[in-house]
């Protein structure tokens, strides 16, 4: 037996038997021999929105003590899973939240000078949509790039569950694998 890696899913949907959903867990499935996965439910955290207050560009603090437990599971994790369905071309605001306190990060990143998330990760990113529109894979990727640097991180696969609203159509793109080798 050899260690498990870490992983941390950021889950943005309501629909918990949804198109995310039911994604997720046959990726998870065809994982789980190499990751144990935490998944981040933000809907039912319902974490506090970014208040601009400004505390974490003055100390690497934050006004809400609600991202704590997330934040550590970032900090050790691996792999960080985003698995989301898309809103008004973005993510579900409980979703959103999550991605605008890691404001803490940045300010670590730029205004302390210190390095906020040591560990690098991999990213899997898992989007669903009503629409065939084809920008909103880029306009989410335009939204997730920040993130991404800012989590020391770099998209490794592409789970797209597009058109749902008619007839579901899945890509599945791999980008990196094994962590290093890019293939695609
Ligand atoms: C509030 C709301 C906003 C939405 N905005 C978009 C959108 O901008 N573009 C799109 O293609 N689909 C949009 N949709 C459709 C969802 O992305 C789609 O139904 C998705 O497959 C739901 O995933 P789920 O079953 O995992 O919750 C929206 C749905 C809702 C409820």
């Amino acid at each position: 037996m050899y260690n498990k890696k870490k992983a941390i899913v950021l889950f943005g949907s309501p629909n918990e038997n949804g198109y995310t959903a039911t994604a997720l867990n046959k990726l998870i499935e065809s994982l789980k021999d190499q990751y144990d996965f935490s998944i981040i439910n933000s809907y039912k955290l319902n974490i506090h929105a970014c208040i601009d207050c400004k505390l974490c560009s003055k100390e690497h603090k934050c006004t809400f003590n609600d991202f704590k437990d997330i934040d550590t599971l970032i900090k050790n994790s691996e792999l960080i899973v985003v698995a989301s369905p898309v809103y008004n071309l973005s993510f579900p605001a409980p979703l959103k939240a999550i991605f605008d306190r890691m404001q803490i990060y940045f300010n670590s990143k730029t205004i302390l000078k210190v390095n906020p998330i040591e560990k690098p990760k991999s990213i899997i990113l898992i989007l669903s949509y009503g629409t065939n529109d084809h920008n909103t894979v880029e306009f989410i990727l335009k939204q997730l790039n920040p993130i991404m640097l800012l989590l020391n991180s770099r998209l490794i696969r592409k789970i797209i569950i597009k058109n749902t609203d008619l007839n579901p159509i899945i890509e599945d793109t791999i980008l990196y694998q094994n962590d290093n080798n890019f293939i695609n």
